[in-house]
């Protein structure tokens, strides 16, 4: 049976809800961010301290973006200069998610406001992650205490902190993040992805030798499974990587790695949150649904460019498909009561016995699955991209 596909009807009914909530949830998360996940359906109110709370600006600034209300940017602007002062007094940014912070608040602030106050903290934000380079193995470490043997490692997620580095680049006209940013690709790209194009979640290399040790998982079922969210952010990666560096192989990887992700997904689309599994009822990620379709909406458009419309048109397809399936199984209605996410059935960390992850957020909203959805919705209409 032909899967079904996101109406543009359905998209404007998608975005209606997604900016009701969002502009209900305002009052609560002005001078104070969202915590990466709700608990029983409502996010508590924190400080600036994780690595998820450039999301909700993210979507302050996509809700600007659909609607030109001067609210949201005024909210938005708020965080600015939150995020500014965070990355000055280097509040927890001991890691490489400054991606993750700093482009959906503050590369977004400046493409869109040209605010000053964003751009400097952006750029901060882009030397902070720098220094997490590893000359040993040419990787930005993760996490943990630079150069420890135990932490020696980089996770496939910060193809996502990237952007934030060829951007960076561009804006001072300094090639090192670039530089840093094409060496830390090409080692993720020899070493994340195995035979089949399922992904390794964190890798190892040898502090001495700079030589590759091994694949293990944190938030995945065991290390040599795949994580959902991991291989999601493979798929997005790759077609962001090929964006910024125009090498074909990345966008001819995108293509495998995108088809066992897609491969592994039940009928209804919304996969299990490690792709081992493919029926029963553990629960679902939905959020590497909504990431996989911005992925596919990416390559889609450079396919475009390129003159392969069936590659464009295939990809567009897709991402309308996981769309809908998120729009009739996850997406919350604005009437609903009790809970405040834009997406239900997010898995942040699910503990197994063979992973090492504190769990949190499992069956819940998560912070970047609302913003990636609502990035997504927003894509399909026409978007000029902040990563
Ligand atoms: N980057 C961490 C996660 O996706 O949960």
């Amino acid at each position: 049976m032909e899967r079904k596909e996101l109406t543009e009807k359905e998209r404007l009914e998608a975005l209606d809800n997604a900016i009701a909530i969002i502009r209900r949830n305002l009052p609560d998360y002005t001078y104070k961010c969202q915590q990466a996940n709700t608990d029983g359906g409502i996010y508590e109110a924190i400080d600036n301290i994780e690595w998820t709370t450039g999301f909700w600006p993210g979507e302050l600034w996509l809700a600007y973006l659909n609607t030109n209300d001067e609210i949201f940017a005024h909210v938005a602007g708020i965080f600015v200069e939150d995020f500014k002062k965070r990355i000055e007094t280097k509040t927890a940014v001991e890691h490489h998610d400054m991606g993750f912070l700093y482009t959906p608040s503050c590369v977004s602030a400046w493409m869109i406001k040209q605010d000053c106050h964003a751009r400097e903290a952006a750029i901060k934000a882009a030397d902070q992650l720098i220094s997490r380079f590893q000359e040993k193995g040419q990787f930005l470490q993760a996490w943990g205490v630079l150069g420890a043997k135990d932490n020696y490692r980089y996770i496939i997620d910060c193809l996502l902190n990237l952007p934030l580095l060829y951007w960076a680049s561009s804006e001072t006209g300094d090639p090192k993040y670039r530089e840093i940013a094409l060496k830390h690709t090409r080692t993720c790209i020899s070493n994340s992805f195995r035979k089949d194009y399922s992904s390794f979640h964190t890798f190892f290399m040898d502090p001495e030798t700079g030589e590759p040790v091994r694949g293990e998982t944190c938030q995945g079922y065991k290390a040599d499974s795949s994580w959902a969210r991991g291989q999601a952010w493979g798929v997005y990666g790759l077609a962001l990587a090929y964006r910024h560096t125009g090498n074909r192989d990345y966008l001819d990887l995108f293509e495998p790695v995108s088809k066992y992700f897609l491969d592994k997904l039940p009928e209804d689309m919304i996969p299990y949150w490690d792709l081992i599994f493919t029926s029963g009822d553990e629960p679902r990620d939905s959020s590497s649904a909504s990431i996989v379709a911005c992925g596919f909406l990416e390559a889609a458009s450079s396919f475009e460019k390129l003159g392969e419309y069936d590659k464009a048109v295939k990809y567009r397809k897709l991402a309308k498909q996981l769309l809908k399936a998120v729009y009739d199984t996850c997406m919350v209605k604005k009437e609903e009561e009790g809970i405040n996410g834009l997406v239900k059935h997010g898995t942040y960390s699910k503990k197994s016995p063979y992973n090492t992850c504190t769990p949190a957020g499992v069956d819940e909203c998560v912070s970047w699955g609302d913003y990636y959805w609502m990035e997504a919705l927003t894509r399909l209409g026409g978007w000029k991209s902040w990563w």
